[in-house]
């Protein structure tokens, strides 16, 4: 076996089935499209399972492709073995109803033993139980030593993962280990060694599995061949572990040279290595993807495997932030087959970098609450953490449990993992049942998309808003109808539609579909899961039939509009690049008659004056009357062109691409308008952030933007009124009215203090002496709180050596106070027992410390009686 580099051996797979009529297709995003059954996607299927389903129609019955993958279920398990990792590529090539056994089988073992040329003697294959074709094909299409060939059961040779399509299998493993084996049980012994490493699974994808043992045939037979890119190359490469990989290797190299320790020499440590060297792969393409750090779903597992690594890091003495450095050596050596992670590594680098030192900042007020619930165990005699309060630790201030347990260790403190696990396990169970519900191949799937793929419903209505075509489906309380009529709502499907479904963030058209038979007005456009255009009807008048002839017509009026706001939302996409940098991508938009709004990466509010500069740069071409076009052309000569937009996806060659002008260009399927000028004017209404590195912007054009100029002068206008001056002097008016309400403001305060000094006098007055101590009890009005405490504190120093008890009335409430001199407390006076009863007197309740209390009350007609009583109560206090 010659060595082979990871992206050469990528590369010589792809080539491998090219050569056997495959189309080839990037990789899919990790983020499922369609899918709400998967948070990430784990396998090289997933993102084609409505091929396999046959729910959409692949462009060829044979792909191939490298597809990136996530999984996080044996997260545990990374770092401590050879060959866990929760980033992998996943080498497939896969048949929708083309090849079967017959083909795929010889080829597999073409590509291993001639490409490869790994040695025969090495290589073993199982199969399941009862697959005698699977048999027959090994011994006489390939020369595989028959005794090499093992059948096991449903746990190793029968693929499912979850819900969806699924079957049978065969596998190849690698002999490293030397391992002689002549029996099923010899091998499995083997393999639970890692003597011997499966490395090649062919799927022959045969059933539609529900996820809980309930299979239903599917239409064709189809293969879905997994290969693990990781692995493969350990293999060709000699290496016991993933981790020693070329590509792999240089991670972790990376992270040794950052940390200043050397690789094998501290077991400990040496996990740790791996760990940052399997996360900060992870997270580099999962923020490639579009997932951005949070507290939910995908944003949660980004969350917790770069502060995972990040902790890691910690452990192993790196004091700064470092994942967003080690990430380069991902993206440099994966751009190649990636080269999102090229387009987009300064984005990549500052969300690490922003999470990095967000977590950074948590461990910190994370620890205070650690060590503020170990006070609490000392106080208790406790020496068990609730799960409770370890799980807050982990799930609000990002704390891993593992961390919150070493710590605690060493204080001879333990936690209650079970209750912890029982917090963790609540907390998977209602994220499992929140994507149940939507379940991919459920049964809630809507009848709506599980329209055969040979329905046609084609869009023609980027140059017209009128066609007339025919009904081809009629959807009416999600079952499939011949009829539809008056008063009822439903779903229609035509052959050719000039309604342009939601897609891109521009809305859906409405309108209007009629014929002499009925009416009908469209609410909302929109696409099933395959692709089909659904017009979302109320009938009012009349009875349309499946077949029938229909007229469909846009509201003109209202596209208009949308386009005006799709052709706006592009300029401001290329304003902000120019305005900010080009670290800007669109991270979502919606277009609608209305308004726009546009959210892009960005990680600080933009100024007052940034906003007006992307103002300005758009409007000052609409002044130019640009003309806009659309294109078509390659994807790969739309992305050399400089077109910007959200590639991921769009495996198809021809792409659509608008321009406006050389202003901007951009990738998409939306509907524009001809020329900018039609747009008038766009203002922008509001910038805000929405997530942390995400910014949204919210804008109107044409008629609505003047209306909203409009509103505001109006505003303006109104404000002058009342303000009686002239809109252009508003400015000095209020600054006037400012310095004038501040003059009020003190001359307040000075009449304030004037009078509180005239009470001052009246409060001395009236003091009285009860045994040997001073007492000033005395009620006013028009003092709050605070105002009262200020008083009781000047006047208990003029009295003496003595005690202030005053009460005053404003609004309607009531507010005590009590003030004693250290003197008097020694004599027996307590502040707190004397609000006690007199507050009670005014319907109220307060207590406080010996020399000073405070009390609040409801009835403002008893306050002299409470005032009253003081002398009274010190009287029994005072012995
Ligand atoms: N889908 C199969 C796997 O993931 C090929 O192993």
């Amino acid at each position: 076996m010659e060595f082979m580099g990871l992206n050469e051996l990528r590369e010589a797979y792809l080539k491998f089935f090219e050569s056997k009529e495959h189309l080839r297709l990037p990789s899919y995003s990790l983020v499922p499209k369609n899918d709400k059954s998967l948070l990430l996607i784990n396998a090289g299927m997933a993102p084609l399972k409505p091929y396999f389903t046959g729910l959409s129609k692949p462009e060829r019955n044979r792909i191939t492709t490298c597809q990136k993958c996530v999984r996080t279920g044996d997260i545990e398990n990374v770092g401590i073995t050879s060959r866990h990792a929760t980033f992998f590529e996943m080498l497939g090539n896969f048949s929708f109803g083309d090849y079967f056994k017959n083909e795929v089988i010889p080829w597999a073992w073409e590509f291993v033993t001639e490409v490869l040329k790994m040695p025969k003697d090495k290589l073993f294959v199982t199969i399941y139980l009862e697959d005698d074709e699977a048999y027959e094909i090994w011994t006489t299409k390939t020369d595989v030593d028959k005794s090499h060939i093992f059948r096991l059961g449903k746990k190793d040779n029968f693929w499912e993962h979850g819900a969806g399509p699924c079957g049978p299998c065969t596998e190849i493993h690698f002999n490293r280990g030397n391992a002689v084996v002549t029996t099923a049980e010899e091998f499995e012994a083997a393999a639970d060694e890692d003597k011997i490493i499966e490395f090649w699974n062919l799927v022959f994808t045969q059933f539609d599995g529900d996820g809980e043992g309930n299979y239903e045939k599917l239409k064709s037979t189809n293969i879905d061949t997994g290969a693990g890119l990781e692995r493969l190359a350990a293999i060709m490469q000699g290496k016991e572990s993933i981790f020693e990989v070329d590509t792999m290797n240089n991670i972790l190299t990376e992270v040794t040279k950052v940390a200043g320790i050397k690789y094998g020499d501290n077991a400990k440590n040496d996990i740790s290595i791996r760990i940052i060297t399997d996360h900060v792969r992870s997270v580099t393409f999962l923020i490639s993807d579009g997932v951005m750090p949070s507290n939910e779903g995908r944003g949660y597992v980004l969350r917790r495997l770069l502060r995972r690594a990040a902790r890691h890091g910690k452990q192993l003495g790196i004091k700064e932030a470092f994942l967003c450095n080690i990430c380069d050596v991902v993206i440099r050596d994966s751009k190649e087959a990636y080269p999102e992670l090229d387009e987009k590594a300064d984005y990549i680098k500052k969300v690490i970098r922003l999470e990095e030192d967000r977590f950074r900042e948590t461990i910190d007020s994370g620890m205070e609450i650690l060590m503020s619930y170990v006070e609490e165990m000392k106080q208790e005699n406790s020496d068990t953490l609730a799960g409770e309060k370890a799980f807050k630790l982990y799930d609000t201030y990002g704390f891993p449990i593992e961390l919150t347990q070493e710590i605690l260790e060493e204080m001879n403190y333990k936690i209650d993992k079970d209750g912890f696990t029982k917090e963790m396990n609540d907390q998977r169970e209602r994220a499992r049942s929140a994507r149940e519900t939507s379940n991919y191949m459920g049964t809630d799937i809507k009848v709506l998309d599980t329209i055969s793929q040979d329905i046609k419903t084609e869009f023609d209505g980027y140059g017209k808003t009128k066609l007339t075509s025919k009904v081809v489906m009629i959807i009416e309380n999600d079952e499939f109808v011949n009829t539809i009529e008056e008063g009822q709502k439903g779903i229609i499907l035509a052959e050719v539609t000039p309604f342009y479904a939601e897609m891109g963030g521009q809305i859906g058209d409405t309108g209007e579909i009629y014929n002499e038979n009925f009416k009908a007005i469209v609410i909302d456009t929109k696409k099933n899961i395959s692709g089909k255009i659904a017009h979302y009807v109320e009938i009012k008048e009349g009875k349309l039939t499946l077949d029938e002839e229909i007229i469909l017509q846009v509201d003109e009026k209202r596209r208009d509009e949308i386009r005006k706001n799709h052709t706006a939302t592009h300029m401001i996409n290329k304003a902000l690049s120019l305005v900010l940098g080009s670290h800007v991508h669109q991270a979502g938009s919606l277009v609608t008659a209305e308004r726009l709004r546009f959210d892009f990466s960005h990680f600080t509010a933009m100024t007052e004056e940034e906003i007006f500069k992307v103002e300005k740069l758009v409007n000052d071409e609409i002044e130019k009357l640009t003309e806009v076009n659309t294109e078509e052309m390659s994807l790969a000569v739309a992305k050399e062109k400089g077109a910007v937009g959200i590639f991921d996806d769009k495996y198809s060659d021809v792409v659509r691409v608008v321009n406006v002008g050389d202003f901007s260009s951009e990738l998409c399927g939306g509907i524009h308008i001809d020329n900018i000028g039609k747009i008038g004017l766009v203002k922008i209404t509001s910038e805000t952030g929405i997530a942390a590195g995400t910014r949204r912007i919210e804008a109107v054009v044409g008629a609505n933007a003047i209306q909203y100029m409009e509103e505001k002068a109006q505003l303006l206008k109104e404000a002058s009124a009342l303000l009686k001056t002239m809109p252009n002097e508003i400015v000095q008016r209020i600054q006037l009215l400012l310095s004038d309400v501040k003059d009020k403001e003190k001359e307040i305060e000075k009449l304030k203090s004037k009078l509180a000094s005239g009470e001052e006098e009246n409060i001395l007055a009236s003091v009285k002496e009860v045994k040997g101590i001073k007492v000033a009890a005395y009620a006013l009005k028009g003092i709050d709180a605070n105002g009262l405490r200020e008083l009781a504190d000047k006047v208990r120093d003029k009295v003496g050596d003595g005690l202030v008890v005053l009460g005053s009335v404003m609004d309607e409430k009531v507010s005590l106070v009590a003030m004693a001199t250290k003197e008097a407390v020694n004599k027996g006076i307590h502040c707190g027992k004397i609000i006690k009863e007199i507050s009670a007197i005014v319907g109220g309740g307060g207590g406080g410390r010996p020399d000073m209390a405070q009390a609040g009350g409801k009835d403002p007609a008893k306050v002299e009686k409470a005032i009253g009583e003081v002398l009274n109560i010190v009287d029994t206090l005072v012995k």
